[in-house]
C-alpha cells in the first residue's frame, strides 16, 4: 500500500464555510485520520496551504491547526508545481476569476457553490477544466445530510411508488443587525455583492431535486425582499438590494411537482430548518436535516373536513421515524473524500461544474420568472 499526499490550496478559509466546514471538518479531519482509502487500496492524504487576504488571520489559523504554509499571493501558490488542488470558498463574486487562474495553472479545482455568478461563466469554466484534463467539482452538501440520505434510501427501496409531489420549507429569521447582530454576513443581502436567497439556495434545490427526483424541466418563482433595511458588520445601516425570500414551483421531468419556499424572513415552526415532504402513491415522508418520518398508505388516516368539530386525529403522531441504520459522517467531509478519490483515480467527479452550471441556470431562470411573471423552461446542460 502506498500513501500519496495531495497539496490543497484553500482560498477563503477565514470565512464561515471555508473555515468550519472545509478546513476544520473536512481537510484537517481527513489529514488527522491519516487520509482516505482509494479504489485501488492505496491511501491519499492531504496537506493544506492557506490563501487569503489578511496575513495575521492566516498566520493565526495556521498556528492553531499546525499548518506549515499560508500566503496572501494566490498566483505564487498556483505557480507552485507541488500544489495539486485549488479550492475556493471566497465570496461568490470573487470566485470565477480565481478558478480560471487555477485551471490555467493545471490544478484540479473544487468549489463552494455557486461556481460563479452566471451559468454561462460556470459552463465556460466547466469546458475549460474539461479541456485542461483536470478534475472539477462543486459542493452538493445537502445530499449528504442524514435526513436526505434516509429519503434517498426510501426512494431506492421503492417506498413511495410514484412520486407525486415534493414540498420544501426552508428558512429562519435572520436578524436585521441593529437590535441583535445578524447571523449571516451582510453581503448576502446586497445583490451588487452576489447576494440573494435565489442565487444562494436554488443551486442547492437544483441538485437535491435532480439527484433524488429527476431533472428539473421548468421553474415558476416569485422572489422578493421582505426586509429592505439591514445593518452591516460595522453597525452601519444599508439598503438590502437582494431578495431574502423566494417561493418556487419546479416541474420535474417525470411529471412530479416540487414546490419550495426559501426565506430568511420567517420564524421556524418546524422540527428542522429545512424540511421536505414527499407524497407518493404508496406512501409519504418528511425529511429534515437529520430526521425522516414516514407514513405508508396502509397507515394513512381518513380525515373528513368538518370545521365545526375539534381535530379528532393526532396527525403528527401517526408517522414513524426512519431508523439511522448507519453512521453519518460530516457531509462536507464525505464529499471531499469522494473528490480526492476521483483526483487520484483520474475519474470524472459526479458533481462537476456542469452540474454546478445547471444549479445556477435554475437560479437565473427563477429570477427571470419572478421578474416576468412567467414559467421558464430550462434548456439542457450536459457534459
Ligand atoms: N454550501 C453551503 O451550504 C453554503 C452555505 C453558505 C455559503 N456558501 C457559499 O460559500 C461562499 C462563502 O460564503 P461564507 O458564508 O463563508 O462567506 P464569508 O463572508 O464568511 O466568507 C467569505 C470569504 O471570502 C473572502 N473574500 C475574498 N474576497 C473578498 C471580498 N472582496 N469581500 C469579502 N470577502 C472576500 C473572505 O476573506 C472570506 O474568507 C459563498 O460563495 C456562498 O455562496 C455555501
Amino acid at each position: 500500500m502506498t500513501t500519496k499526499t495531495l497539496r490543497i490550496a484553500l482560498n477563503g478559509v477565514t470565512g464561515r464555510m471555508g473555515y468550519r466546514q472545509h478546513l476544520l471538518r473536512s481537510v484537517l479531519a481527513i489529514r488527522d485520520q491519516g487520509g482516505v482509502e482509494t479504489a485501488g487500496g492505496d491511501r491519499v492524504t492531504v496537506e493544506p496551504v492557506l490563501i487569503g487576504r489578511r496575513p495575521e488571520k492566516l498566520a493565526e489559523i495556521a498556528r492553531r491547526h499546525d499548518i506549515s504554509e499560508w500566503s496572501t499571493e494566490p498566483d505564487t501558490v498556483l505557480s507552485d508545481d507541488s500544489v495539486d488542488v485549488y479550492f475556493d470558498s471566497q465570496i461568490t463574486a470573487a470566485r470565477q476569476k480565481a478558478i480560471r487562474s487555477a485551471v490555467e495553472a493545471g490544478k484540479h479545482v473544487y468549489s463552494e457553490k455557486p461556481v460563479s455568478e452566471t451559468a454561462e461563466q460556470a459552463l465556460e469554466l466547466a469546458r475549460l477544466a474539461e479541456g485542461a484534463g483536470v478534475c472539477h467539482g462543486v459542493v452538493h452538501d445537502k445530499l449528504f445530510l442524514p435526513g436526505l440520505l434516509k429519503l434517498h434510501r426510501l426512494l431506492e427501496g421503492g417506498f413511495f411508488g410514484r412520486v407525486l409531489s415534493v414540498r420544501g420549507e426552508f428558512g429562519y429569521w435572520v436578524f436585521e443587525g441593529d437590535w441583535q447582530s445578524a447571523q449571516r454576513p451582510s453581503w448576502n443581502y446586497r445583490s451588487e455583492d452576489g447576494g440573494g436567497i435565489v442565487s444562494d439556495m436554488f443551486c442547492h434545490w437544483h441538485y437535491v431535486l435532480e439527484n433524488l427526483f429527476g431533472r428539473v424541466d421548468s421553474v415558476t418563482a416569485k422572489a422578493t425582499t421582505h426586509v429592505p433595511r439591514r445593518w452591516d458588520e460595522q453597525g452601519r445601516p444599508y439598503e438590502a438590494t437582494a431578495d431574502d425570500a423566494a417561493y418556487g414551483i419546479f416541474e420535474l421531468e417525470d411529471g412530479a411537482i416540487a414546490q419550495i419556499n426559501s426565506s430568511w424572513a420567517v420564524r421556524v415552526n418546524r422540527d428542522e430548518l429545512v424540511e421536505f415532504q414527499v407524497d407518493g402513491t404508496e406512501g409519504s415522508a418528511v425529511a429534515g436535516l437529520r430526521g425522516c418520518r414516514l407514513q405508508h398508505r396502509t397507515m394513512t388516516p381518513k380525515p373528513v373536513w368538518n370545521p365545526d368539530q375539534p381535530v379528532t386525529e393526532p396527525f403528527r403522531d401517526q408517522w414513524s421515524e426512519v431508523p439511522d441504520n448507519a453512521e453519518f459522517d460530516n457531509g462536507f467531509k464525505a464529499q471531499w473524500e469522494q473528490f480526492l478519490r476521483d483526483v487520484v483515480g483520474g475519474t470524472k467527479h459526479r458533481y462537476d461544474f456542469f452540474a454546478g452550471a445547471r444549479g445556477i441556470q435554475l437560479a437565473e431562470a427563477g429570477l427571470r420568472s419572478s421578474a416576468s411573471g412567467q414559467r421558464i423552461p430550462l434548456e439542457r446542460i450536459d457534459r
